[in-house]
């Protein structure tokens, strides 16, 4: 530190500081000179590399997660290291502290984790966050789940879809008879979001091959190369047949592909939930036993509940990391609706709910 005698004038002390080095005095004419603070010479600790004064997560912000992190720790780094919309990338997720703590500091966030478990906590962490910042975010698994393929929005499919064909989608929406895309080779897509396609599907998109490129049509068929692809769920008997018949009568192929073979599907969990009124406690408060039970073929991670849900608000997980699925909760006299969720080893996830009237006995609804 730099000791300056009370004794100096101002214009004394700042020949002191110029002798010390610590006056910058820029090279462009008229600037003003600058002082240089060196650590050295300031009071204080240098900030080092190990935190240690930020306690372990205790309480309520314990998610559940083994190797969660305090927030206040994240908070630190977080501030220190970014700016209000910059994006922070935490490739070891975990629990998602950094990405819930970026997000309440209003910097956009992607989170990576190898582990389905860190994904899927992390994504019921940030559902419980209020004010999101970064709503609605996305959540991106190795598997695709049928229910939520097969119901979304039909435009927002058919471009999805076209997409992971490697294909590039219309831009717009056009109507049902029309195509949706066209593959690199340009050849014209169509996407259906159903099951079962039937034989008057095949016949329509033929005729759309042709008004789609005429010219390109009569050389793919001249090449014997398909002259459209169509893509569905799947594809009923009519439709096969329909496409066999193009090929041997008028020469033409349709190249007929399921959602499955280029997109990873799995089912959802099955998931039931069970209860047993365990009776009153010493305060009076009703003491019920949970069991839920998923099924999945790819195995369960965890259950997760929510004591207090509301299917508008959506799930708030008060649990978060259940392994056994087993509960047990106090109630007061009133209704309750009580909701869990299965997650299996793929990531998919099942919801199961029960409203109970709780009232001297336990009564379902
Ligand atoms: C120490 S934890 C992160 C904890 C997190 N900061 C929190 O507060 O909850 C490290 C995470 O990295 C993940 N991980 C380890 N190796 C990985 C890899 N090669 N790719 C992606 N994630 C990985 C683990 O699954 C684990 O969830």
């Amino acid at each position: 530190m730099l000791n300056v005698s009370s004794e100096l004038n101002l214009l004394e002390i700042l020949d002191f500081l110029d002798e010390k080095g610590v006056i910058i005095h820029a090279k462009n004419k008229g600037s003003l000179p600058s002082y240089k603070n060196y650590s050295s010479l300031s009071e204080g600790k240098i900030q080092q590399s190990i935190i240690d004064d930020i306690p372990p997560i205790k309480g309520n912000e314990a998610i559940g997660y083994p190797t969660q992190k305090p927030e206040a720790l994240l908070e630190r780094i977080v501030l220190c290291a970014s700016n209000e919309g910059d994006v922070i990338l935490d490739p070891f997720l975990g629990g998602g502290t950094t990405v819930a703590v970026a997000d309440k500091h209003k910097r956009q966030w992607i989170g990576i984790d190898q582990s389905v478990q860190a994904v899927k906590v992390s994504e019921m962490r940030l559902q419980k966050q209020k004010d999101l910042f970064s709503a609605p975010f996305s959540l991106h698994l190795h598997k695709y789940d049928y229910d939520t393929l097969r119901y979304s929005d039909a435009f927002e499919f058919e471009t999805w879809i076209v997409k992971q064909y490697g294909g590039t989608p219309n831009t717009k929406q056009r109507g049902d008879s029309g195509t949706d895309g066209k593959t690199k080779e340009g050849v014209p897509i169509q996407v259906k979001r159903s099951d079962n396609v039937g034989r008057n599907v095949v016949d329509n998109f033929k005729s759309a091959c042709e008004r789609f490129d005429k010219n390109l049509f009569d050389r793919l068929k001249a090449e014997q190369k398909p002259v459209g692809v169509l893509i569905a769920f799947s594809f009923g008997k009519g439709a096969i047949q329909e496409v066999a018949r193009l090929k041997n009568q008028e020469g033409l192929i349709i190249q007929l592909v399921t959602v499955e073979e280029f997109v990873p599907i799995a089912k959802k969990p099955k998931l039931t939930l069970v209860f047993n009124d365990l009776g009153l406690d010493a305060k009076n408060l009703r003491e019920i036993e949970f069991i839920a039970t998923g099924e999945s073929e790819a195995g369960i991670e965890f259950y997760a509940w929510d004591f207090s849900y509301e299917a508008e608000a959506g799930f708030k997980a008060d649990e978060m990391i259940d392994k056994e699925g087993k509960q047990t909760h106090k109630f007061n006299a009133g209704n309750h609706c009580i909701a869990v969720k299965v997650v299996d080893n793929e990531g998919l996830e099942s919801l199961e709910t029960l409203s109970l009237t709780v009232n001297g006995v336990v009564k379902v609804g």
